[in-house]
Formats: C-alpha cells, sequence, structure tokens
C-alpha cells in the first residue's frame, strides 16, 4: 500500500479555517442526548477523534428549534440554554486538544414518523406534506412558515458562532427537509419554492443567505448535497455536469464556502466518461473547497443498509484516495464508520498499525465509545 499519509498529511486554510489535515469527521447521528442535551460522554467521543489527528469533526446532526425538527429521541437541540451549554464545553474539550469541529444544523422535516412520538401531536412539515411513501400526510408549509425556519436556521449558525464552533455545517442531503425541497418527489408547490430544479433550489439559497447574515463574511458555511436519498439509494436529483452546475450555481451565490458531496462510495464516478466521483464534479464545476466521503476503512459496499456490518479489510481503496488527493480530485475526505468503531482509525492508518484496528460493527452504535 502507498502511504497514506502524505495525502492526509496535508494542512489546509479555508478563509479562517485552518485545519491540520484533510480529514474529516463525518457527521453520525448517535441519540445519546436525553431531552436534546449532549450527554457528558458526548464530549469525550468528539474530543478522543480530536486527539487522533482528526482535523475537522462535523458533528451529529443537531435540530434547530422547531417542534417537529426531530425524527428520532435523544438528538440533541442546538437551542435553549441547557443544551447550547453543553456544546460550549464540547467545544472547548475538542479545542483543547488541537481540534477543530463544526456543527451540522438539521430539520428533518418530512422524515419525522409522529408514531414514534405518541405523547405529542405534532405532525411534520415538509414543502408539500409528503412522506416517504409518496403520500400527502400533511399541510404544506405555508410562506410564513417557511420564513420562520430560515430564521431558525440562521439562529443556529449564529449561536455556533457565538460558542466558539469553528463552521457550520447546513445539512442539505438524504431527503431531509432542504433536500425535500430540492427533490420534485416531495416538493410539488407552484409558488416561488417550487418549479423547476433551480426554483427549487430557492429554499436552500434562502437559508444560506440568512446563514451567511447571522455569521459573518469569515465564518466558512459548509453545504452538505446528496444525491441519493433514505427512501432511495439510487434516487438522481442531476443526472450529468450540467444540471449539477445549475442546481450548484444558485448555492455558490448564495455565500457556501465548502461543499460536502455525500455519496456512499467514494470511489464511483458519478457520471458517464469520466472518474470523477460527485465531489470531483462539485469542485471542478464550482471551485470550492470539497469534501468527499463513502466508506473509507470499510471493503463491502454498502448494499440496503447504512449499518450493514460485514466488512473486514479496512485498507481497500486507500490507494485510490490518497491519488484522488493528491491530484486535487478533492480537498477532504469525511470518514463515518470507521470512525465509530475506531476512534484511533487515522493515526494507525498513518502508522501503519492496521491489525490493530477495530473494524466497524454494527454493535458499536449502541455505545458511545
Ligand atoms: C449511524 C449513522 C448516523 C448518521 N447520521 C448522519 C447525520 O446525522 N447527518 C448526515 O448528514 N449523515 C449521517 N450519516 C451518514 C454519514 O455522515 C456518512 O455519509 C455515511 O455513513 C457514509 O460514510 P462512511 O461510509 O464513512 O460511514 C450517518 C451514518 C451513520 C452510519
Amino acid at each position: 500500500m502507498k502511504p497514506i499519509k502524505s495525502s492526509f498529511e496535508k494542512p489546509i486554510e479555508i478563509g479562517s479555517l485552518k485545519l491540520k489535515n484533510r480529514v474529516v469527521m463525518a457527521p453520525m447521528t448517535r441519540c445519546f442526548s436525553p431531552d436534546g442535551v449532549p450527554s457528558s460522554e458526548v464530549s469525550a467521543y468528539y474530543r478522543r477523534r480530536a486527539e487522533n489527528e482528526v482535523g475537522l469533526i462535523i458533528t451529529e446532526g443537531v435540530l434547530i428549534e422547531h417542534e417537529a425538527a426531530g425524527a428520532e429521541h435523544d438528538v440533541p437541540h442546538f437551542y435553549g440554554e441547557k443544551a447550547l451549554n453543553e456544546w460550549s464545553r464540547i467545544v472547548d474539550e475538542v479545542h483543547k486538544v488541537g481540534g477543530k469541529i463544526a456543527p451540522q444544523i438539521w430539520h428533518t422535516g418530512m422524515a419525522r414518523e409522529p408514531e414514534k412520538f405518541p405523547a405529542s401531536n405534532i405532525q411534520p412539515v415538509g414543502p408539500s406534506g409528503i412522506n416517504f411513501k409518496g403520500e400527502k400526510s400533511s399541510q404544506s408549509l405555508t410562506v410564513n412558515e417557511i420564513h420562520d425556519l430560515i430564521r431558525k436556521y440562521a439562529e443556529a449558525a449564529a449561536n455556533a458562532k457565538k460558542i466558539g464552533f469553528d463552521a457550520v455545517e447546513i445539512h442539505g442531503a438524504h431527503g431531509y427537509l432542504i433536500d425535500q425541497f430540492f427533490s420534485e418527489f416531495f416538493n410539488k408547490r407552484t409558488d416561488e419554492y417550487g418549479g423547476d430544479l433551480s426554483q427549487r433550489t430557492r429554499f436552500a439559497v434562502e437559508v444560506i443567505k440568512a446563514v451567511r447574515e447571522a455569521v459573518g463574511l469569515d465564518f466558512p458555511i459548509i453545504f452538505r448535497f446528496s444525491q441519493w436519498k433514505l427512501n432511495d439509494y439510487e434516487y438522481k436529483l442531476v443526472k450529468n455536469p450540467k444540471e449539477l452546475k445549475s442546481f450548484l450555481t444558485p448555492l455558490v451565490d448564495a455565500g457556501v464556502d465548502i461543499f460536502h458531496a455525500s455519496t456512499r462510495r467514494f470511489w464511483e464516478p458519478e457520471f458517464e466518461g469520466s472518474d470523477l466521483n460527485l465531489a470531483g464534479w462539485t469542485k471542478k464545476l464550482t471551485g470550492k473547497t470539497v469534501i468527499s466521503v463513502g466508506s473509507v476503512g470499510l471493503t463491502a459496499q454498502l448494499t440496503k443498509n447504512i449499518d450493514e456490518s460485514k466488512f473486514n479489510d479496512t485498507t481497500a481503496h486507500l490507494d485510490e484516495l490518497g491519488d484522488k488527493l493528491d491530484e486535487g480530485q478533492f480537498d477532504l475526505i469525511a470518514i463515518g464508520r470507521a470512525l465509530i468503531s475506531d476512534p484511533a482509525w487515522v493515526t494507525k492508518i498513518q502508522t501503519g498499525k492496521v491489525e490493530e484496528i477495530n473494524v466497524f460493527d454494527k454493535a458499536d452504535l449502541k455505545t458511545l465509545y
């Protein structure tokens, strides 16, 4: 294996964000925050990754202040004194050991299943009230409600900056609220928030602009997007580079600094005729800093389930990853499950202690180590 060390270890500066290397921890929901307040293990969990050469941590999705923002219990809030105090402590812990950290601000939209919250009568919200089965299950958001949600994203971003986070990531991927506006499956609106693909970017554009206004010019905004959706891993929002460009251009103009192109296997070409993946195309078309992601440190491909557990050779595809980073196809690589199972995955790869790696097993999702 070619030493991945050199490819990982180049520092990078994106505006005010100075990263010591190219490794990012992917945002991963862990549900260890009873009543929305991160438990004390959460700070130790992030600190452990920062201590072990993860250059930038993107936190699990954190909920903006809206009654229907969440789809699971024990997901952290990003509002209210208690939760924000705890986030402030987490930021300090990560900074103490030289790490950088950004919260991923999130609203799950129509992914909320009211049956999971029998004690409340809060229905999911989304562009047209269409659920993951394609049925109309609640009211469409009104324009006033959309404006309120945009303000809540901006407030969350302002709090991220105030608390001392190093950047903010807006979750625009995987079929959650912002992505529901992008997708014609969920978005049937005939007002200014619906229409063709570029019109369907309007909600995201207004969120990004409001976030930019709230955090100022120096604070990096990361925007995560994907083709795949929770209910359809094969979904294609854009079918060719031209469509990708018309999708991304309004987001760039609104103020995104870093794109996080979420794919399930980083080595897969996105369009025919080029080996560039979605991140590679995003960089080529926008010139922005781009994060790639997908099955680093895992061999068996993610098949049906995101928590597939039969992986064993953690070094597969690492040569290819090094080449893509060295060629500048993308700038940063996010690592998800490999870092759940082994907080020291990066240092073990860098120092050749591959046989000591604790390989991903879905049982590891039950604990927070
Ligand atoms: C347990 C778990 C929770 C996840 N939660 C989130 C999340 O909150 N936000 C998000 O954007 N992606 C989430 N993802 C997707 C990951 O960020 C990542 O894109 C995906 O796991 C692929 O990377 P990997 O192959 O390195 O694990 C989650 C994935 C897992 C396994």
